[in-house]
């Protein structure tokens, strides 16, 4: 099977690219607006084209879809913390974040702890300062359920657009 190509929008600090890892695709362009996440992911996927842009901007769109042209997949990290209702419905105090049963007593997590829970390899580089590099890491996908995901959507492209098959491996 050829590799399929494919875009990252909103791509942040790349949790897509590493689900993307080891399976047959291809991410040629990556878009995001904000500076530390592009520079970690330039730093992490050095073969990817990084545009640090913003879609809203109609001269990006006009630019990003010329670079698009005949991709086979789009992926989007789209922000949802318009539509989310989890900080509305939860109002979860800071002190509330503290849990006992992590190593060292009553703290929160580190940010490599939250990396690996997140799926990022050890060696991933992280670009700016704490809270940038912990904002990267909680806004990114998690990455072995992205992987299932684009797992079934390239058993899916084996199988082609038409079979009954491959719509059930992209619904799984
Ligand atoms: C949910 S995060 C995406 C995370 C990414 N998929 C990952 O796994 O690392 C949403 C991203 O959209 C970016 N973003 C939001 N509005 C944007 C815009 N107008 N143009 C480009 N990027 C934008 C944010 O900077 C943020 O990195």
């Amino acid at each position: 099977m050829r590799d399929l190509r494919a875009i990252d929008l909103c791509s942040g600090c790349g949790g897509w690219a590493v689900a993307a890892r080891g399976l047959p695709i291809r991410i040629e362009v990556a878009v995001d607006f904000w500076q530390p996440a592009c520079q970690t992911y330039r730093l992490n996927h050095p073969a990817t084209d990084v545009h640090c842009a913003d879609l809203r901007d109609p001269s990006v769109q006009a630019r990003i879809e010329g670079l698009a042209a005949g991709v086979d997949l789009v992926l989007g990290g789209i922000p949802c913390e318009w539509l989310s209702s989890y900080r509305r419905l939860t109002k979860v105090k800071a002190a509330e974040l503290l849990d006992p049963r992590l190593p060292g007593g009553l703290r929160q997590i580190e940010w490599q702890e939250a990396a690996a829970l997140q799926g990022f390899p050890e060696d991933y580089l992280f670009y700016g300062s704490p809270g940038d590099v912990s904002l990267q890491i909680g806004r990114a996908v998690q990455i072995d359920t992205a992987r299932q995901i684009l797992r079934a959507i390239c058993r899916a492209a084996e199988l082609g657009p038409q079979s009954p098959a491959a719509l059930a491996g992209v619904g799984q």
